[in-house]
């Protein structure tokens, strides 16, 4: 269904060992009832990709489409956003404005002169910096986002739309991620970023507990015998930790969560190797713009060093194959470059017997894929999937 291509497979040696706890359930439950409240809210779509399945000759193939996740074109709506109310209803608590304040009252501009001074701030290549920028316009407070030189002018728009003030960083994402925090020291803004590190913990986790809404609302979608296999693609690990912890608070430990990311930025598949949190080195160059992560997020790897059954590393070629293959099939599915790592890596490995193996899949695997993005960068997306290319 997609050519061969070399991928690399790591099983994970210490899954199922028990560990911290990253994401309490009470947390989660605040986020599900919070987001559900936003205008606009409703469940992406779960569908059904037989075609899939019987090229990969497993039972069932599930995606969860989160192209049309707030307009905003992307999972990453549920965290960002939700971390910046999060945010400012503490922040006016510990002002004196007001102790509860609640996201319909701040949509309303209820406390707009307070809120007016705050400023969000992140770094970002795209889809993250949209769901900051996005939550700081509903929820009335200012907004600086950082991107690095090659963040393309689409993403960049797409930002600005929502009244963030953009700012261009020459270099890398790195980069941007210094010249955000940087300039929020100087200027006492707050930081809203969707990995964690030491000493910051708080504003990452609140994101994480936003994206586990996606893996929830698919536990809701989903009929019959629970999912044996999720394949989920990995930046800083994030959504991928997130989902592993959804998918075990909704099923027990049953199903296997593999770990998809592009092999030239596969930071957790490589701190598996290493036994610790690790970065990798390199420009992190690859199409998966939102996968070019050289550092797993702390909190993150936390879960996934025990809760991922496996990680795998894909080309970039992949990517594309994958994101034609959908454009092409009937019913189409629209997936950005970042949406797809989970499902090259399912066809990858199950062309493979020796994979097949390892990873348990057969003729009665039930395997539920995350759609993360859809066409994030319009341009990009049509010279990817031409039809004449
Ligand atoms: C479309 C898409 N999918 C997956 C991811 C990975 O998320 P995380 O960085 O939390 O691993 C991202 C991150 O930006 C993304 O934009």
């Amino acid at each position: 269904m997609i050519p061969e291509r070399t991928y690399r497979l790591l099983l994970n040696r210490r899954h199922g060992t028990p560990g911290v706890v990253v994401l309490p359930d009470g947390g989660f439950r605040r986020a599900r009832a919070e987001i559900a409240s936003w205008d606009g809210y409703a469940a992406t779509p779960l569908l059904a990709l037989e075609d899939v399945a019987k090229a990969a000759r497993v039972a069932s193939v599930q995606w969860k489409d989160e192209g049309p996740r707030f307009g905003l074109g992307s999972f990453k709506a549920l965290g960002g956003a939700y971390a910046v109310l999060r945010l400012l209803v503490t922040e006016l608590a510990r002002r004196g404005v007001t102790n509860a304040a609640t996201s319909a009252e701040l949509a309303a501009g209820a406390h707009r002169e307070a809120t007016q001074g705050i400023t969000v701030t992140c770094a970002t290549d795209g889809n993250h910096g949209r769901s900051v920028a996005w939550g700081a316009q509903r929820f009335g407070c200012r907004c600086v986002i950082f991107v690095h030189e090659t963040v393309s002018q689409g993403r960049r728009d797409a930002i600005a739309r929502y009244g963030a003030d953009i700012r261009v960083v020459p270099g890398t994402y790195d980069d941007a991620v210094r010249a955000a925090a940087h300039t929020a020291e100087r200027e006492a803004w707050f930081v809203v970023s969707d990995t964690s590190y030491e000493g910051y913990t708080e504003v990452p986790r609140d994101v994480m507990q936003g994206y586990r809404v996606m893996a929830d609302e698919a536990a809701d979608q989903w009929t019959g015998d629970a999912p044996t296999h999720v394949f989920i693609q990995g930046g800083v690990g994030g959504l991928a930790a997130a989902v592993t912890i959804q998918v075990r608070a909704r099923y027990g430990a049953g199903p296997r969560v593999i770990v998809a990311e592009p092999e030239k930025a596969a930071c957790l598949l490589a701190s598996a190797e290493a036994g610790e949190a690790v970065s990798v080195p390199g420009d992190l160059d690859t199409l998966m713009a939102g996968l070019a992560c050289g550092e797993p997020s702390l909190l993150a790897w936390q879960e996934l060093e025990r809760g991922a059954f496996a990680f795998m590393a894909v080309p970039d070629e992949s990517a594309v194959d994958c994101m034609r293959l959908l454009a092409r099939r009937s019913p189409g599915v629209v997936a950005g470059e970042s949406a797809v790592a989970g499902l090259a890596a399912l066809l990858l490995a199950a062309a493979d017997p020796m994979s097949r193996a390892i990873l348990g899949l057969d003729a009665q695997s039930r395997v539920l894929l995350f759609g993360t993005e859809g066409a994030t960068d319009p341009e990009l997306y049509e010279s990817l999937t031409r039809l004449d290319d």
